[in-house]
């Protein structure tokens, strides 16, 4: 089949679940991943032919797009920080306003190239191999409560990099930061966390694609006690945080200045709220006081 005319069925097939745009965006983007096209070769190469088996290939993963399931899943693989990640349903699809917290840590002090980060409920590892191979020689810890998750982060394939740098590859650690202990995991400069943070009355205001398919585990917090995972954030800080070290989470932006106060009233000293580039209260930041 010509690669046009399987532009325009699929973008048609993706169009039952996306606008017709993004659709377009995502049929682009699979044709990139699977055959190496790019937007503009059907329009210079107008009779390029993409092979049967190829058709079938890619009008299944049309067909799942369609079903609602995010491209991510599809290909298997999700961008960030200008890395390919391996993606499974089992973690997050990394999100780009996460970038920003990895960019947070690097202009800050405290991510020295010795230093200790601990990343709390790492999911694919984004922030965590983000932080180790962008600062190569800090050591980090990443700590998840999923099986699976846990097994796609410490998955990621960046042998390469590493081979070519003095980057070390971040431990992962099976724990529950609701309930594990973490004291035996020693002190650190810098410590992120991306933890779950919307409220199940948010459900109503999110897309199916992302409610069907991305794990509940990795989203949802009661509407009950949607800081609970701060809190417990919070109390690792005071813990495991050198004095002066650096914190940083992702945080809901309905309940910016609720989860600023928890880490004040943690003992954390110059507690910041950091917006997106939208302008949304997308982070909060903190310092350890210095002891006298
Ligand atoms: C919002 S996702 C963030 C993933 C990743 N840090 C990112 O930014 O894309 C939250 C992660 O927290 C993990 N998680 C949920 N409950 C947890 C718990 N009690 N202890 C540790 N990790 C937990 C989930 O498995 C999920 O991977």
């Amino acid at each position: 089949m010509k690669l046009k005319q399987l532009i325009t069925e699929s973008v048609k097939t993706v169009s039952r679940c996306y606008p017709e745009e993004e659709a377009r965006e995502m049929v682009f983007a699979y044709l990139e991943y699977a055959f190496g096209t790019k937007k503009y070769t059907h329009i210079i190469e107008p009779d390029y032919e993409i092979s049967e088996d190829g058709v079938s290939q890619s009008q299944q993963a049309f067909d799942r797009m369609a079903s609602g399931e995010p491209l991510q899943y599809v290909t298997g693989e999700a961008y960030f920080y200008g890395r390919r990640f391996s993606v499974t349903s089992s973690v997050l699809i990394p999100r780009p306003e996460t970038e920003i917290l990895c960019q947070s840590v690097l202009s800050s002090s405290g991510a020295e190239r010795d230093a200790r980060i601990l990343d709390l409920c790492t999911g694919s590892g984004c922030i965590a191999w983000t932080l180790a191979l962008e600062l190569p020689g800090v050591q980090v810890t990443a700590v998840d409560i999923s099986d699976d998750a846990l097994k796609v982060a410490s998955g990621q394939d960046f042998s390469e990099e590493i081979s070519r740098s003095a980057a070390l590859k971040p431990d992962f650690i099976k724990a529950d930061v609701l309930a594990t202990p973490l004291a035996e995991l020693g002190q650190f400069d810098v410590l992120t966390s991306n933890p779950p943070y919307v409220m199940e009355s948010e459900k109503a205001l999110m897309r199916r694609n992302v409610l069907d398919h991305e794990p509940e585990l990795a989203l949802f917090v009661t509407d009950e006690d949607p800081l609970v995972f701060y809190r417990a954030v919070a109390l690792w800080a005071s813990a495991l945080l050198k004095p002066e070290g650096l914190g940083i989470v992702e945080i809901n932006e309905a309940l910016g200045a609720e989860t600023a106060v928890v880490f004040a009233e943690a003992g954390m000293a110059d507690v910041k709220i950091i917006c997106d580039l939208p302008g949304k209260e997308r982070f909060v930041s903190f310092r350890k006081p210095k002891t006298d």
